[in-house]
């Protein structure tokens, strides 16, 4: 099976600090980051944009940085983004008019190719895209805000994703710890997303161990 990655998203943090909140989680075992943008009008909060994940990549070199646009004009951000040092560009493909395009303009500006969807949105969407990407993500909240109950109803998203396609990428965010990450591993999900359950817990070095230790046990 495909080795589980933990990323932590840094949304519920302390934004002041945003890099040395980000370099602690490396350091404490991160296999990536997921940074939530948000756009104020695709989803009712607004959080920061490239000009920050520039001076983020100017201080932490190395690390892939997932970017999760939760925005509502995905094209016009790709440039930007893949500027700023962006490893992977996460669009929804709910407000995408031109999903093929996007995908492209998204390889050409030399970033891998996410694609997300909300949780009412059916994997019918998604279907004929999933070779264009290098990753799914299922949501298992509505996007938008950290801290939210986890939507297990999303599980068989999950599991028809990884029943046909044994090699992709396979995200979830949204509400994943250390009670709910069994669920999303034993669906197929390799990628794994959580925000609150590691920030607001004492160390972040623990939780993220426990849920590499969880979903490898
Ligand atoms: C929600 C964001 C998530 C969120 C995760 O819109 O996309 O990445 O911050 O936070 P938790 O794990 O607390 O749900
Ligand atoms: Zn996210």
């Amino acid at each position: 099976p495909l080795k589980c990655k933990i990323g932590p998203s840094v949304l519920n943090s302390d934004l002041s600090q945003l890099y040395q909140e980000s370099q602690r989680l490396l350091d404490s075992g991160a296999d990536y980051l997921h940074l939530d943008v948000m756009d104020g009008h695709f989803v009712p909060n607004l959080t920061f944009g490239h000009p920050i994940v520039k001076c983020l990549r100017s201080k932490i070199k190395n690390a892939f940085f997932e970017t999760h646009m939760m925005v509502s004009n995905p094209d016009q951000w790709i440039e930007p983004m893949a500027d700023a040092g962006v490893n992977q560009y996460t669009f929804h493909i709910e407000p995408c008019t031109e999903i093929m395009k996007t995908c492209r303009k998204i390889r050409e500006a030399g970033m891998k190719v996410g694609l997300a969807l909300k949780p009412g949105t059916g994997i019918e969407a998604v279907r004929q895209y999933v070779d264009q990407a290098d990753m799914i993500l299922i949501m298992t909240v509505e996007p938008g805000f950290g801290g939210q109950k986890f939507m297990e109803d999303m599980m068989p998203k999950v599991q028809w994703l990884r029943h046909n396609y044994p090699l992709l990428d396979i995200e979830v965010d949204g509400g994943v710890g250390l009670s709910t990450i069994n669920a999303c591993a034993d669906a197929g999900a390799n990628m794994i997303v959580s925000g609150t359950a590691i920030i607001n817990a004492p160390c972040s070095r623990s939780v993220i161990a426990s849920l590499r230790e969880t979903v490898e046990s």
